[in-house]
C-alpha cells in the first residue's frame, strides 16, 4: 500500500513536503477562496535540513511526506523562517518526533517561538548574512522584518540557487500543481496581487529595500520557493518585477467604488459614477460590501488610483460593512489615492462625512468633501454624480 502523501521532487536535492489545506475560506479575515498550501522543504545534503513546518493540524501530512523521501530521524537540521504559526505550529512536534541536532531561526525568531510555544526547543539564532555549512550544500540567511513579521527571513540554498522566502512571493493557492508555470496566468496574477494587498502591502517600503537588497548580493536566484502556494521555477523575474511595481503603489487610471445601501439609493450614486469613470476613459471596479469581500477590496485598490466610497446612514452611522472595510484598509497603508465620500440619506446624513473623515486619516486626498442625497436620487443628483467621478478621473488621468 502506498503511503498517504508523497513529496514532490524540486531539484535533486530538494523536495516539498508541505500540506494542502483545500477547505481554508478565511484567513485570518483574508477570504482564500482557492485555499491554500502551507510549504515545508526537505534538503538532502550530508545533514538533511527541514525548512519550515506547516500548520499543527497537517502534521501528519508533513510527516508522511517526509518519510516518503528519508526516515523523519534522519533529519539533522531545523530551520524556521517564520514564526506565525501557519509556519511552525508543528515545529515542537516535528521536534520531538525527529529529533534534530540543531534548529535555527533569526535573532527575532527565537524570541517569538519562545512566547508562542513555552515547550519550545532550543533554537539557535542566525544573523542576516550568516551561513550554515550542510556538508555538501551551504545556506545563507537573508533578514526580512516585517515582510511578513520581526522575525522573518530568507534562506538561499547556494548551490541550487533557490531561494526559500518564506510568506514572500507567496499566495493563498491550494493546487496539486507544484510550480507556478503549471497553472493558469490570470489566477496567479490575481492570487499573488491579493497575497501583497492584504499581507505585505503595510510594509511596502521595506520590500523596496528587501528587493535592493538581494540585488546587492548579486546572487542568482534560479528558483523562488515560498512558504505558500506554487514555487516559481520560471518567472522568477516576473514575479520580483511585480513585488517591485505594487510596492511604489503607482496609482492608474482605475477608481475602485466601494459602497453598501440599505434601499438602492447609493447603488444608484456608485452605478452613476461608474458609467461616468468610464466615459471618461478610465476603468471602474463596483464592489457592494455584502458581495465582495474587504480583501477582494484590498486587491482592487492595490493598482488603482482612485477611491470612492459610498455609504448610508443608518442609526447616526455609518453603514457597518463601510466601517469594516475602512478600519481593514486603513491598516493596510495604501498610498497615492485621491477619493471622496457619497451616499443617500434619510434625515440625519452623518455618514458622508465620517467616510470622509476616515478617508482622510487614511491618507487619501480628498477631491470633494462629499456628496449627500436625501432619499432617493433623482436625474439631477445623478449628474452631481457623474461630475464628482469626473473631478476624480481628472486628477489621474
Ligand atoms: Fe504565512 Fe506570516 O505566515
Amino acid at each position: 500500500m502506498g503511503r498517504p502523501f508523497e513529496a514532490i521532487k524540486i531539484t535533486d536535492r530538494v523536495y516539498w513536503v508541505g500540506a494542502i489545506d483545500w477547505e481554508i475560506r478565511d484567513f485570518h479575515g483574508y477570504s482564500t477562496d482557492r485555499g491554500t498550501t502551507y510549504n515545508a522543504y526537505l534538503v538532502l545534503a550530508d545533514r538533511i535540513t527541514l525548512i519550515d513546518t506547516v500548520k499543527a493540524p497537517f502534521v501528519d501530512q508533513l510527516l508522511s511526506r517526509i518519510a516518503s523521501v528519508v526516515d523523519p530521524s534522519d533529519i539533522d537540521l531545523v530551520v524556521s523562517n517564520h514564526s506565525e504559526m501557519d509556519h511552525s505550529g508543528s515545529l515542537t512536534r516535528i521536534v520531538a518526533a525527529v529529533g534534530p541536532d540543531e534548529v535555527f531561526a533569526s535573532e527575532m525568531g527565537v524570541k517569538a517561538l519562545a512566547a508562542h510555544f513555552h515547550d519550545a526547543p532550543e533554537i539557535t539564532a542566525v544573523k542576516d548574512g550568516g551561513s550554515l555549512s550542510l556538508g555538501s550544500m551551504n545556506l545563507t540567511f537573508i533578514e526580512s522584518r516585517m515582510l511578513h513579521w520581526p522575525d522573518s527571513m530568507m534562506s538561499y540554498l547556494v548551490e541550487d540557487e533557490l531561494l526559500f522566502s518564506q510568506d514572500g512571493f507567496g499566495m493563498h493557492l491550494a493546487s496539486c500543481e507544484i510550480f507556478a508555470d503549471e497553472i493558469s496566468e490570470c489566477v496567479l496574477d490575481w492570487e499573488a496581487a491579493k497575497y501583497y494587498a492584504n499581507i505585505l502591502l503595510p510594509f511596502s517600503p521595506l520590500v523596496t529595500k528587501l528587493i535592493a537588497k538581494v540585488e546587492a548580493l548579486g546572487v542568482p536566484i534560479k528558483i523562488i520557493a515560498p512558504d505558500h502556494g506554487p514555487i516559481w521555477r520560471k518567472g522568477v523575474g516576473r514575479i520580483i518585477e511585480s513585488y517591485g511595481r505594487w510596492a511604489e503603489q503607482k496609482p492608474s487610471k482605475k477608481v475602485v467604488i466601494v459602497y453598501d445601501t440599505m434601499w438602492g439609493s447609493t447603488a444608484k450614486m456608485a452605478h452613476a459614477m461608474a458609467d461616468a469613470v468610464s466615459a471618461c476613459g478610465c476603468c471602474p471596479r463596483v464592489l457592494k460590501l455584502r458581495s465582495a469581500h474587504r480583501s477582494d477590496v484590498a486587491t482592487e485598490i492595490l493598482e488603482s488610483g482612485a477611491l470612492l466610497v459610498g455609504s448610508p446612514t443608518m442609526n447616526n452611522q455609518m453603514f457597518p460593512t463601510v466601517a469594516d472595510v475602512l478600519c481593514y484598509l486603513r491598516g493596510l497603508k495604501p498610498k497615492n489615492l485621491v477619493g471622496a465620500p457619497f451616499g443617500s440619506y434619510g434625515w440625519s446624513g452623518e455618514s458622508v462625512a465620517q467616510v470622509g473623515k476616515a478617508l482622510d486619516e487614511m491618507g487619501v486626498e480628498l477631491v470633494s468633501p462629499g456628496l449627500r442625497v436625501q432619499y432617493v436620487p433623482d436625474g439631477a443628483a445623478l449628474e452631481e454624480c457623474r461630475d464628482l467621478a469626473k473631478l476624480v478621473c481628472d486628477r489621474i488621468s
